[in-house]
């Protein structure tokens, strides 16, 4: 089994009325790159904020590799939270010294980070004479500095031209693929698709899917079934032409269809089999037109 990095454990936060972060659970792996996908003011913020000890929970708890976070934990992990501050009149260098020294870290790791993230020419310009791109990779230098196992990163593509989003979802790959554990916040889906191995989608602070995201993003229909033979019911479903998978749970299975099946379709061919079926639900959407739908609420 993998280690897991960060466990979350039925966090919740509420700002007055509001409720940011909703009974929200979720394990992270190492290793892997995980979206939280949401819509704004969904509670991405506020839980990356909750795990990197900046906002108290109201109730609810974390663990850093089965430890509370204390400063052990935080050298471990990089982050950057959505405007990262630098000193406008100091160069990259002189910043990322400052960071490292913040960090408790030596300075070893600063050029190794500039030349990843393509600054390093760079390096004794003031920040404040960097473009917006440049500010964002050296931000994600800044995350970078000590090797930290996690990284934390809140919209690191926000503001960006394509241009500068191309390179930045690349740099992201190209951390992640050196082994770094990845948390990425996100309101962009094609953003979690390119870059991201799972993702977790919030609304409302609240988890609505998760998962691994080529299975979660998987265009496909889940709909529940039951008769009075499931074997029966299993068997005859493998000649069913736009079927995804079958999973069985208790007494009913677990269909996911593929495309534009509907459940129509699937209870027509059963039934061309004899087979009459005792339930039949739609579960769920695919993730995508889940995703979509939520947006356009918002927009409403
Ligand atoms: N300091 C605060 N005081 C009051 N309400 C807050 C505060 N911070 C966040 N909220 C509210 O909590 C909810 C979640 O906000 P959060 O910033 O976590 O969302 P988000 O998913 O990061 O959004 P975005 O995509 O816009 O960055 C929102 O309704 C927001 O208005
Ligand atoms: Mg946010």
């Amino acid at each position: 089994m993998k280690e897991t990095i960060l466990s979350i454990n039925q966090l919740s936060k509420n700002y007055g009325r509001i409720r940011a972060v909703d009974n929200l659970s979720l394990d992270i792996e190492k290793g892997n790159v995980y979206g939280i996908l949401g819509p704004n003011g969904s509670g991405k913020t506020t839980t990356i904020g909750i795990v990197l000890g900046v906002i108290n929970a109201d109730s609810g708890s974390f663990k850093w590799l089965g430890n509370e976070l204390t400063n052990k934990e935080r050298k471990h992990i990089g982050s950057i939270i959505e405007t990262p501050l630098f000193y406008p009149y100091l160069t990259a260098i002189s910043n990322l010294r400052i960071v490292a020294d913040i960090k408790g870290i030596g300075y070893e790791s600063i050029e190794k980070v500039l030349k990843t993230v393509d600054l390093f020419e760079r390096k004794n310009d003031r920040f404040k004479t960097y473009s917006l791109g440049m500010k964002q990779r050296l931000a994600l230098a800044a995350a970078m500095i000590g090797n930290p196992e996690m990284m934390i990163l809140d919209e690191p593509t926000n503001g960006l031209d394509p241009q500068g989003i191309a390179e930045t979802r690349n740099l992201i790959k190209r951390i992640a693929s050196d082994g770094t554990t990845i948390l990425l916040a996100s309101h962009l889906l094609d953003e979690v698709q390119k870059v991201c191995s799972h993702v977790a989608v919030l609304n409302h602070g609240k988890t609505m899917f998760s998962g691994d995201v080529d299975e979660v993003l998987t265009d496909t229909l889940t709909i529940e079934i039951a008769s009075d033979n499931l074997e029966e019911l299993q068997k005859s479903l493998t000649d069913f032409s736009n079927l995804h998978s079958i999973t069985k749970e208790g007494d009913k299975l677990v269909v996911r269809v593929k495309g534009k099946t509907n459940c129509g379709e699937l209870n027509n061919f059963l039934f061309g089999k004899g087979i009459v079926l005792s339930h039949l639900s739609a579960k769920k959407k695919s993730l995508e037109s889940y995703f979509l739908e939520l947006l356009s609420e918002k927009n409403d």
